[in-house]
């Protein structure tokens, strides 16, 4: 299927005109982007931004200038100030969330508050105040989690599932959209890498990592499409294609040293976005899997609309997967980035070549 048609069939479903729609951390990556998709596509009543930053907000204020938006200030740990928030609102979707995975490690109660209490209490605002429909943006790392900010993903997900039990009959829909990393988003690697390569000299944590990639563009248009399509319970996973993280380099340094730093605490040297455990409740369709809630009491509906069912010991990880992003494709991917970091990083053309590999200490 073409991306217009899918994009066409997503926004029949969504149908976001007319509605109020609330997003939280709609300020970062995820929100800007889902803001000027919904306003490049869609008439809404009104597009509320709910973040705790009150620069970040001013700056998305000088950037989009539709009379539908509204820029709440406000804390998703604090359930009164979401309740406020939500009244009147048909559709959340929930992005606001500590992600940076050392920082979680450090500070293991501030990732609890933010990821586990604030995914609660967006739940309990949303069934108090009557929204229709709920989308939570997970993550690969929630699988099977070896880091807190998985973890804590983790716990957001079975929340969000059962949040359907709680909201009951006819009540609040909630679910979960699970991906991979998203290229270039803030704090990612390529914006790391293209400032370390200014100095010739880029640092890697294990030369095998290979990690699943999906651009900001193609997260949105999932979560938009799979809130046209969720019945309430489900997690989507996307079937996206993996990357190495030497051709990552091969892509944006190629001149450059690698230093070798070793495998950091929390860190994986592959993804998983599908467990063996998970794939007994999971279909497959044709761009994506649907991980189906187990003891679904708030509906009669209990098989996903033309899926198949996964063979037995299947696992969707990046180092098995079967597409694979070549370097002209991450170069591809990876230029837009480099383009808006500004001319020091401008002026390094992107060039073939194989980086030196060195180990440190
Ligand atoms: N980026 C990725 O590679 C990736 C991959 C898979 C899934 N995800 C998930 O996608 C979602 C969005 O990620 P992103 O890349 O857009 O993150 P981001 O750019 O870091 O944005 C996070 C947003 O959350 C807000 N926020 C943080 N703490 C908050 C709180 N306590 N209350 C209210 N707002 C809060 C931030 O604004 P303030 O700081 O002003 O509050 C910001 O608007 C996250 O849930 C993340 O786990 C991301």
């Amino acid at each position: 299927m073409t991306r217009r048609r899918q994009n066409r069939q997503a926004d029949a479903g969504a149908d976001f005109n007319g509605k109020t729609i609330l997003v939280t951390g709609g300020t970062g990556s995820f929100g800007h982007q889902l803001t000027q998709v919904i306003l490049d596509r869609f008439r809404p009543h009104k597009l509320i931004i709910f973040s705790r930053d009150e620069l970040k907000q001013s700056e998305m204020q000088r950037q989009f200038h539709d009379p539908c938006l509204r820029y709440f200030l406000g804390d998703v740990r604090d359930l009164d100030r979401l309740r406020r928030a939500m009244h009147g609102v048909d559709v959340v979707a929930h992005a606001a969330a500590l992600k940076q995975v050392p920082a979680c490690e450090y500070n293991p109660f501030e990732a609890v508050k933010t990821n586990i209490l604030g995914a609660q209490h967006v739940i309990d605002a949303a069934i108090d105040c009557g929204v229709k429909k709920v989308m939570a943006i997970s993550t690969d790392k929630a699988v099977n989690p070896v880091n807190l900010y998985g973890a804590t993903k983790l716990c957001a997900e079975k929340m969000f599932v059962q949040g359907n039990a709680y909201a009951g009959l006819g009540g609040t829909k909630f679910a979960c959209c699970r991906y991979g990393n998203v290229v270039g988003s803030r704090g990612s690697v390529i914006p790391l890498f293209l400032e370390q390569r200014v100095n010739g000299t880029v640092t890697v944590t294990d030369k095998r990592m290979t990690r699943f990639w999906i651009t900001l563009e193609q997260g949105v248009e999932f979560v938009i499409r799979c809130l046209s399509v969720m019945r309430g319970g489900e997690i989507f996973v996307p079937k996206i294609p993996s990357m190495r993280i030497m051709d990552l380099v091969e892509t944006v340094a190629p001149k450059c040293r690698v230093t070798l730093t070793g495998i950091r605490p929390g860190e994986k040297v592959h993804e998983v976005l599908l467990s063996e455990d998970e794939a007994h409740q999971a279909v497959e369709c044709e761009d994506m899997y649907v991980i189906q809630p187990l003891y679904a009491t708030w509906t009669a509906k209990t098989t996903w609309p033309g899926g198949q069912p996964l063979p037995d010991g299947f696992r969707f990880a990046s180092d098995t997967n079967g597409r694979w992003l070549s370097v002209p494709e991450l170069r591809r991917l990876v230029e837009p980035h480099a383009h808006a970091r500004g001319s020091t990083a401008r002026s390094q053309r992107f060039s073939p070549g194989k980086p030196r590999v060195s180990v440190s200490g």
